[in-house]
């Protein structure tokens, strides 16, 4: 039987799937490693145990097939990655330091330099988005200024999932859905930025051969086959960006279906036929994985992130009576907040536990419940977190729906949609249906429908796409809820205009 391995390059740990050619999953491992935080701010990885634990995962998984006395041929392999993490290699392919990722903060200078001698609207108009530390060549240029024995051995750079990809196929590699996200792409002719790298004084040989994210780009070699378990020569498709293969994942390729993501951070992102580009800035716009689609996405920093905060710090009752009772703590608290009418009777949260993205790019936002009284009881408390993070995402979709995106469609998906009553708080805050589609293998999903494209096995247009993506149950608006939380909106909207200062001062002190 032919499948295809999706292998998803994340933050805790590496997970990869076996698909059918039909789209069935038949077996999963997920192999997990460390995060190191030398400084507060900073966030490194070890490129070496992505792939030990790319390998590795593979391995548990083709054991378990064959365990299954299952007998099957890897017709392809690919990716998704964590994205904006720099890996510098050497002449000879060697790492030069661990790889500054995704989350890591320490080049907000680097960042402002750049929007300082070249000018925010100069960068956007060169490549969709403005210059943020996260972005990896700031991370390139925080190295030329504090690490310069380091930076002087750069002959090449790539990016977490490409490191693996070269890793097993010997092949330096990029592709444009991932490299969206170095700030040295021009997103939309899907090329370098030719002009972005001589103004910052990256050397363009030091950027791989680019790729669509569906391009057969090398073969497994003789080395990674014996520790993988798979044959060598097997093809390995260059892959996707997280947000891009999870988008796919979930059928996200054409304009007017919207995904809403509720994991620690939440994402609403949507599909175009071109790029369309934020003036301000507030969203992120990059290359999709078909060849003529784009997508943009605004990011809410604390979505599941804030229900965590507040199972952790204030719902001790509910975790000891559901360990008594053997079941998971969220769950009652969904059933304490439908206790709560909507509005949670002028109880308004803001999400801002670790500042912002969209729509305020502020870190030093804070979080707050504005409107407190005494009358206020647990099960408004939590109501109005569901209802808080549900008002952001909100502002998310606000500004994509403001440069002319339609949603005909919702789909929600992660840890936070599976509870009912947040998904149908959220689709009356929308004021339109939501699908709640299982994903409950996320990106690494969208990875082995890539690699599916890539080998001929699955067609890329939309409808072929949705064949693999099982339907989900659809939550209907609440009428009765839909009024009192358009009323609410604008107040939620004020809530931070009304605290930005206060909270600025206090993230000072
Ligand atoms: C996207 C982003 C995250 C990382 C880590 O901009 O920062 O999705 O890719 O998952």
């Amino acid at each position: 039987m032919d499948v295809v391995l999706g292998i998803d390059v994340g933050t805790s740990g590496t997970k990869t799937v076996a698909v059918s050619a039909s789209g069935a999953v038949l077996g999963s491992a997920t192999v997990g490693y460390e995060m190191h935080v030398p400084q507060a701010g900073w966030a490194e990885q070890n490129p070496e145990d992505w792939w030990r634990a790319t390998h590795e995962s593979v391995r548990q998984v083709m054991e378990g097939l064959a365990g299954n006395g299952m007998s099957v041929n890897v017709a392809g392999i690919s990716f998704s990655g964590q994205m904006h993490g720099l890996v510098p290699l050497d002449a000879q392919g060697n790492v030069v330091r661990p790889s500054i990722i995704w989350c890591d903060v320490r080049t907000g200078s680097q960042a402002e330099t750049l929007e300082r001698n070249i000018g925010r609207e100069t960068i956007i108009g060169w490549t969709e988005n403005p210059p943020l530390p996260n972005f990896t060549v700031t991370k390139l240029l925080w190295m030329r200024e504090h690490e310069p024995d380091l930076y002087a051995k750069i002959a090449t750079v790539q990016l977490p999932k490409d490191y693996v990809r070269y890793r097993m196929t010997g092949r330096l590699a990029m592709e444009v859905t991932d490299a969206s996200g170095t700030l040295m792409l021009d997103v939309a002719h899907r090329r370098w930025s030719e002009e972005l790298c001589k103004a910052a004084g990256i050397p363009l040989e030091w950027l791989p051969e680019l790729h669509e994210a569906t391009d057969i780009v090398g073969q497994v070699t003789g080395y990674a086959a014996a520790l993988m378990g798979v044959p060598e020569g097997t093809p390995v498709v260059a892959g996707a960006a997280d947000q891009a293969a999870g988008a796919i994942g979930l059928g996200i390729i054409r304009p007017g279906v919207v995904s809403a993501v509720f994991g620690t951070s939440g994402v609403v992102l949507t599909a175009m036929d071109h790029p369309v580009r934020d003036p301000a800035g507030r969203l992120h716009t990059f290359c999709h994985t078909a060849q003529d689609r784009w997508y943009t996405m605004g990011v809410t920093q604390a979505a599941g992130g804030s229900l965590q905060w507040y199972g952790r710090r204030l719902a001790d009752a509910e975790r000891s009576v559901a360990s008594q009772m053997g079941v998971d703590p969220y769950t009652l608290m969904m059933q304490e907040a439908v206790q709560a009418p909507a509005g949670s009777e002028g109880l308004v949260f803001l999400p801002y536990l670790m500042g912002e993205r969209t729509p305020h790019l502020n870190p030093d936002a804070r979080g707050a419940w504005l409107g407190l009284t005494w009358r206020h009881e647990r099960q408004h408390l939590v109501r109005s977190v569901l209802e808080g993070v549900s008002f952001s995402l909100r502002d998310c979709w606000e500004i994509i729906a403001g440069l002319g995106a339609k949603a005909d469609a919702w789909r929600v998906s992660g840890g936070g949609a599976q509870g009912r009553v947040w998904m149908e708080i959220f689709a009356s805050v929308l004021g339109s249906a939501v699908e709640t589609i299982g994903g409950a293998h996320g990106p690494a999903y969208g990875a082995a429908i890539l690699a599916a494209q890539g080998v001929g096995i699955l067609g890329k247009n939309a409808e072929a796409v949705s064949a693999w993506i099982p339907a989900g149950d659809v939550v209907q608006p609440n009428s009765k809820w839909i009024e009192t939380y358009e009323r609410l909106y604008p107040i939620f909207r004020s809530g931070y205009t009304a605290t930005k200062a206060l909270g600025e001062q206090l993230a000072r002190m």
